[in-house]
């Protein structure tokens, strides 16, 4: 079983998308992460975001068994991530990797922007997970914080919106509602809300199937 998890920035799509992996017993992707990493390099390398084949041989070369998902999870490197993520030749580069691990026997959880509509278009299961961009700006203010990074809800919502209209706007894969993927909006509802609202709408799925 494929369960595509799609949704915008601090939608608490990752959250969903760990414990359903743990509640099912399958393998879980955090795409966003390969995006990070190569967001990150480029960062490092001083590799702009207008060289695409640097950008792609960054992409081609990562070792995703080596991620370090803390590390990677900075407002700088997500808004790199959202740069590199809109070259046609990166996603290109990482499209593979992310299509073999959800075809894997048994399924897997992915979690990201173009699960339901790019890598598995196919999944049984797709969830679209959403809140208002004050909500999440709140939730990913307090995490920030909470990691030592100085800085304000205002800045935190400029970048969520920066980052919805670059990741919604963009011609490669942009982030769209699969036709028929199924709507969470957790604007309303705790991380214990969300969860149980999540894992009804994957029983009814599979109910249905
Ligand atoms: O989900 P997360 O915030 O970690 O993703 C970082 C960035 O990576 C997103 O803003 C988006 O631009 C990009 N991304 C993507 N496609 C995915 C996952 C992430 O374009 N499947």
């Amino acid at each position: 079983m494929i369960i595509a998890i799609d949704g915008p920035a601090a939608s608490g799509k990752g959250t969903i998308a760990r414990r359903l992996a743990a509640h099912y017993g399958l393998p879980h992707l955090d795409t966003g992460l390969l995006y990070r990493a190569v967001g990150a390099a480029a960062l490092e390398k001083g590799v702009d975001v207008a060289d695409a084949a640097a950008l792609a041989g960054i992409a081609a070369g990562l070792d995703v068994g080596a991620l370090d998902a803390e590390a990677l999870k900075s407002g700088a490197v997500g808004e790199a991530a959202s740069r590199v993520a809109a070259v046609p030749d990166v996603r290109a580069a990482l499209l593979k990797l992310q299509q073999d691990f959800a075809r894997q026997p048994g399924g897997a959880v992915l979690d990201g922007r173009d699960i339901g509509t790019v890598i598995a278009p196919d999944a049984p299961v797709k969830i679209f997970v959403t809140a208002t961009p004050e909500a999440r700006a709140a939730r990913r203010h307090r995490e920030l914080v909470g990691r030592g990074e100085a800085v304000s809800l205002d800045e935190v919502l400029a970048d969520i919106r920066r980052r919805d209209a670059r990741d919604s706007g963009r011609a490669s894969a942009p982030l769209v509602q699969a036709a028929d993927a199924q709507v969470l909006d957790n604007t309303q509802l705790d991380v214990e809300g969300s969860w149980q609202a999540a894992l009804a709408l994957v029983e009814r799925a599979r109910a249905a199937r």
